[in-house]
């Protein structure tokens, strides 16, 4: 379980994350909506702890997360991998290395230091990008990559970490249709096969709902909603994305990451159809 517990994250006057409280049953994959400046990014980088709350904790298996220092910090991120929409792989090294730096935090510093990896870890890393279907980039240097291939790479490092939850941060906003849709069959394969808690940002709602067993909307900072796909009506998503915001939200068919073939993965049709491609 991971109990987000009243935690606000100011910057300056600014509340970006405002008392916010859920609690994160293990594998689940949760889709967290909402307009830009909502509160998304702020809210995953504190669970990761790339930033400090300013109130509240995040406790995760019975862990006070807020309160980690040193190697019991590194352990967390550790766990708790993010994934990221530009995709943060070193760009100049090949595609192996990258997932392999997955690794690091597993491994004794002078190992980490001479960037030896055993052929353990080297079986590890191919098959990760065996399951995510580009092995045979495995050479090829990491920035020479599309962005849907640079994201499976990011992906495959997340696995290679072991993690207990996974973190993503829009990770198919800068993606082609047909990329978006493989990087989150990947996430839900990997939500559903190993259990791995997925939390995951995104920016079309459509997404959400069609990956997403659990949908949290943020506004300002506050959760405004919290339910499964079929609970967010129209009236939910004006809470969310406000009167203005809406049309932006709903109008996937201009945006890079349409999904709409995706559908017959959900489990029921919505019982709002004029909400689908209105
Ligand atoms: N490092 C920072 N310094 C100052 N203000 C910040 C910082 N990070 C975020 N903010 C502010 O916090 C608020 C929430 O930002 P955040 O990036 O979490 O929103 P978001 O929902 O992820 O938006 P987007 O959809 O655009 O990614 C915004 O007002 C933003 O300007
Ligand atoms: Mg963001």
């Amino acid at each position: 379980m991971l109990e987000v517990s009243q935690v606000t994250r100011r910057f300056g006057t600014n509340v970006a994350v405002d008392n916010v409280t859920i609690g994160i049953p293990e594998g689940q994959m949760v889709g967290v909506i909402g307009a830009s400046g909502a509160g998304k990014s702020t809210l995953l980088r504190m669970i990761n702890r790339l930033i400090d709350t300013t109130e509240g904790k995040i406790v995760f298996s019975g862990t006070n997360v807020s309160a980690l220092r040193g190697q019991k910090l590194r352990n967390w991120q550790r766990d708790c991998a993010m994934i990221f929409q530009q995709f943060n792989l070193v760009p100049r090294l090949d595609v192996l290395t990258n997932v392999m730096l997955g690794r690091l935090n597993h491994r004794s510093s002078v190992a980490s230091l001479l960037n030896i990896f055993s052929d353990q870890e080297r079986a590890m890393a191919i098959a990760a990008l065996e399951r995510l279907g580009i092995e045979r980039a495995a050479m090829q240097r990491a920035g020479t990559l599309s962005g849907g291939q640079q994201q499976r790479v990011a992906i495959a490092r997340a696995l290679m970490q072991q993690p207990k939850v996974i973190l993503a941060d829009e990770p198919i906003a800068s993606l082609d249709p047909r990329n978006a849709q493989i990087v989150m069959q990947s996430l839900r394969d990997i939500n559903r096969n190993d259990g791995i808690t997925v939390v995951t940002n995104l920016h079309t709602l459509d997404t959400a709902r069609t990956f997403c067993e659990r949908i949290i909307g943020m506004q300002a900072g506050k959760v405004v909603f919290d339910g499964g796909p079929d609970d967010l009506t129209e009236a939910a998503a004006r809470s969310i994305y406000g009167a203005d915001g809406l049309e932006d939200a709903f109008s996937e068919a201009v945006t890079s990451t349409s999904l709409a073939p995706a559908r017959p993965a959900r489990a029921k049709e919505t019982k709002e159809p004029a909400l689908v491609g209105a």
